[in-house]
């Protein structure tokens, strides 16, 4: 069988892992790494048996690469991504694709310029039960959505925020649980539900001793004029995660991973215009929703992308799609510093702005002892 040859760039608890996880796929080999660290670089490049180098460029332009996963921190996501496309090299970049949606452009428009395949390490979206959401939003089983809920209420200690330099800073990371934790539900979130045009945000930093929020809650507003609320934290246990969409002709709820469907089958206004009763309520039958079991999490992406290079696989999670999460952090973020209602799509201009003024202050770098880079093994 063919096989991808990818090249790492960054390779950290992320990186790492997905090195791991390559010796279980069959359409694709480990080819070589790459970190900035030379220590770390080596001592990866040797755990693999592969080469390695401290350069992303010559990572890239090696010949035995024919593809890239981007696993720095955020910041060096575009920069990365987008000197591989233009060298035709596909790129798998961690999520969130960039910082800012003015970053965020710049790789869509390199994916367009190059046709350069381009995925997001978004694999909540290869989950089963995540799939069989999707599939029913696509065939418009809720009809038109009228409201939208997220809360993803997790935990992160503060020796995981003390854990590296670049964690928790705008300088080295650009903001807190809606750039960091968050990023997955927000993918599904905006996956299942699209993208809000207005948000009003609340940001706050509550339990952590970090310069960059811990807590966001968010009013939305739809192009159609549905209406929806996200609350995104690090400070809760256990762990919350709920997903709820409400339409004319259904609604879906996800907790966890437990997805719940309701049939309208008269329709929620429909029934409101035409009933003669004045206590009746729209009848509303749940559906049992067919959750078919299939691979899913990071090695499902990193098949899928070998799989579009090889075999022309339709790729679950496309780069550009990517931007959608980085609208909505934005906003909310701007949203909630400024207190004013921020439009989506977001004002580059503006936002880079308001950023380039909390990095100025930033204290990324000015901490002393090495960074930890230990692979997330609860979060996936
Ligand atoms: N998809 C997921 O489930 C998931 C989970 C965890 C982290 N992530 C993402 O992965 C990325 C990395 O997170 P992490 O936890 O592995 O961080 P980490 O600090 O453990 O690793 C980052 C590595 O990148 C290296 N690096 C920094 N700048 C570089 C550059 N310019 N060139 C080459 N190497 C460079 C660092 O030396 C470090 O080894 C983040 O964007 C994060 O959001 C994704």
């Amino acid at each position: 069988m063919a096989r991808i040859r990818y090249g790492i760039v960054g390779t950290g608890g992320m990186g790492t892992g997905h090195a791991r996880t390559m010796q279980r796929i069959e359409e694709c080999v480990l080819a070589a790494v790459c970190d900035i660290v030379p220590e770390v670089a080596e001592a990866v490049g040797e755990e693999f048996n592969v080469p390695y180098c401290t350069d992303y460029h010559e990572l890239i332009d090696r010949p035995d690469v024919d593809a890239v996963v981007v696993a720095t921190p955020h910041y060096f996501h575009p920069e990365i991504s987008i000197y591989a496309m233009e060298r035709g090299k596909p790129v798998i970049s961690e999520k969130p694709i960039a910082v800012t949606v003015s970053a965020a452009d710049a790789m869509v428009e390199a994916a367009r310029r190059t046709g350069t395949p381009f995925a997001v390490m978004y694999q909540s979206r290869t989950e089963p039960v995540w799939r069989a959401a999707h599939r029913l939003v696509k065939e418009g089983r809720l009809g038109e959505i009228y409201r939208t809920m997220l809360v993803y209420a997790d935990f992160r200690s503060q020796a995981y925020y003390d854990s590296a330099g670049w964690r928790a800073t705008w300088d080295g990371e650009g903001g807190g649980v809606m750039i960091n934790q968050a990023p997955h539900s927000l993918d599904r979130f905006t996956w299942l539900g699209g993208l809000p045009c207005k948000v009003r945000a609340y940001t706050a930093t509550k339990n952590h001793r970090i310069e960059v929020e811990d807590v966001a809650a968010a009013m939305l507003e739809y192009p159609n004029g549905a209406v929806g609320y996200l609350y995104c934290s690090t400070t809760e246990a256990p762990g919350t995660d709920i997903l709820e969409l409400s339409g004319e002709r259904g609604k879906l709820q996800v907790i966890g991973k437990t997805l719940r469907f309701w049939e309208l089958p008269q329709g929620v206004k429909a029934f409101s215009d035409t009933s003669p009763e004045m206590w009746a309520h729209p009848p509303a039958v749940e559906v049992n929703v067919e959750i078919e079991p299939c691979e899913s999490g990071h090695i499902a992406i990193l098949r899928n992308m070998a799989r579009h290079i090889l075999y022309g696989e339709e790729l679950v999670a496309p780069g550009v799609e990517g931007l959608n999460t980085v609208e909505l952090i934005n906003a909310t973020i701007l949203s909630g510093h400024t207190g004013e209602e921020v439009s989506i799509p977001v004002d580059r201009a503006r936002y880079d702005a308001f950023l380039a003024q909390l990095r100025a202050t930033s204290t990324f770098r000015k901490r002393s002892g090495p960074d930890l880079r230990i692979t997330d093994t609860v979060h996936h």
